[in-house]
């Protein structure tokens, strides 16, 4: 087998309790955004808690091609981004970096602000829903930016200073959200955005633009006001940790029988995961003793019970966690619900689930929860889950990268072996795993058995 691909597939034996110690650094769905906001400020900005993922690498080539200098501190995990010499990039080459990521959408404020130009190529991620933009492109407008669609994607320029606005989004989209704060924050004026996220990936990211200098609050009921500055200046900011890895490890001593402590891991951010944790029949311990947080998960050793769960916007359950929790409920007593309220097609992964012998029925119906947007479309978006099921190994290829992590927990509670191909998918927003796997007792080996 072609070695490239070989190293992109892993042979997991399962039937192992994963049990020990990882650690989360700095969040994937704040450290990326984190860096783009360094373009806006005229300072060196320095970053902390930042993990070696390929999001990460994917968002510092595309700062160098806008001339932006990204080194590492003197830790590890430190970035220092200096935006002395921002520059306009050929569009090609924020293409070639762009990839697999929709990071890009999220330069046009920093860009608009310093360049007047911004590029947007066509947007990868991971294949879960249409995923369109359109939210932020009206966002766009509403500051008096123009939007250009060419063959190779979408020009937009800032003819005169971007003015502050009223913005109302449809839905409370995280994207959407960063959009408005990045480019608010030196647009003339007060902006107001009403039905913005509130995730604590959002919250962080407003810790970081405060830190430039940026004037932002939060009011009741999604609420958000920015008053506009002329300047910002750089920041100095640690990561909120990652509490979708820190879950997804929690899921994996669930569905193996384990016990695996999370350092890094905070309980602020996860209170509606451990609810959720604890009521399936997990049980964890949180130690927040200042520089050495972290929870402990680990399998209780009664029955687990199955549960209805339905995934919302923060606070409620994570679209992010749904996945890894799938899987665990593949072995908990009785039927589970599950209602994907966020994405419209994040449940087309339990195919390969049910291959290992998982019972996961799809309907279209809005079950368990309340009607979604998704109601009455035609989208598979709620499971009925029936267990506990044996899973045996099989063939699995990663979709999308939290159905990749998933895999591996299915294959590491399965009896037998299976062959997990497309795991550079997973590297996209877990660092090192294959080490911290080892680190767990997990029996495996890069590339095909035999
Ligand atoms: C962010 O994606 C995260 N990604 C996602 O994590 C996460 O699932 C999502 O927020 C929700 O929490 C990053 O931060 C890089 P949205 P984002 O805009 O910003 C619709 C992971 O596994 N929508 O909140 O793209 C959209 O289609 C990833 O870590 C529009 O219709 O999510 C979706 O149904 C996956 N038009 C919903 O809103 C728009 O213009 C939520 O999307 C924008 C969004």
């Amino acid at each position: 087998m072609d070695p490239s691909t070989a190293s992109d597939v892993l042979t997991v034996h399962g039937g192992t309790a994963l049990s020990g110690e990882v650690r989360v650094r700095g969040a994937k769905n704040l450290v990326p955004k984190a860096m783009v906001a360094a373009l806006l400020g005229h300072g060196t900005s320095v970053l902390h808690n930042v993990p070696d993922i390929s999001d990460v690498r994917i968002v510092t080539g595309l700062l160098e091609a806008h001339g932006v200098s990204v080194t590492r501190g003197a830790d590890p995990d430190t970035l220092v981004l200096d935006p002395a010499s921002v520059e306009r990039a050929s569009d090609a080459a924020v293409e070639a970096h762009a990839g697999t990521s929709r990071i890009p959408v999220l330069f046009c404020g920093p860009l608009l602000h310093r360049l007047g130009r911004a590029f947007i190529p066509d947007l990868g991620g991971c294949k879960i829903g249409d995923r369109p933009i359109d939210f932020h492109l009206d966002a766009l407008r509403a500051f008096g930016a123009v939007v250009e669609k060419r063959p190779e994607g979408l020009l937009i320029s800032a003819p005169e200073r971007l003015r502050g606005t009223h913005i109302r989004l449809p839905y409370p989209s995280v994207g959407a959200t960063e959009q408005v704060l990045l480019t608010a924050v030196l647009a003339e004026g007060v902006t107001e955005l009403s039905n913005a996220a509130t995730e604590p990936e959002i919250v962080d990211l407003i810790a970081v633009l405060q830190k430039m200098g940026a004037i932002i609050s939060v009011h009741n009921d999604r609420v958000v006001r920015i008053i506009g500055v002329d300047r910002l200046d750089g920041f100095t900011h640690r990561s909120l940790p990652d509490r979708l890895e820190t879950a997804s490890w929690a899921c994996a001593a669930l569905a193996t029988g384990g016990d695996i402590r999370v350092v890094g891991a905070q309980q602020g951010e996860m209170m509606t995961f451990l609810n959720v944790f604890r009521r399936i029949g997990g049980d964890f311990e949180v130690d927040d003793t200042p520089g050495q947080e972290s929870i402990r998960f680990w399998h209780s050793g009664g029955q687990m019970r199955a549960l209805a769960l339905e995934t919302d916007v923060h606070p409620g359950l994570s679209t992010d966690w749904q996945q890894p929790l799938v899987v665990a409920l593949t072995q908990a007593n009785g039927l589970s619900i599950v209602h994907e309220t966020v994405y419209e097609q994040r449940l087309g992964f339990t195919e390969a689930l049910n291959r290992m012998g998982a019972q996961i029925q799809l309907y279209r119906e809005c079950l368990g929860g309340s009607a979604c947007r998704f109601g009455q479309r035609n989208f598979q978006h709620s499971a009925v889950i029936s267990g506990p099921t044996k899973l045996h190994g099989a063939e699995l290829t990663i979709p999308d990268l939290r159905a990749g992590f998933s895999y591996l927990i299915a294959a590491l509670a399965a009896q037998g072996t299976s062959t997990v191909h497309g795991i550079s998918l997973i590297h996209r927003g877990y660092e090192d795993f294959e080490a911290k796997l080892s680190a767990l007792g997990a029996d495996f080996e890069m590339g095909v058995a035999g």
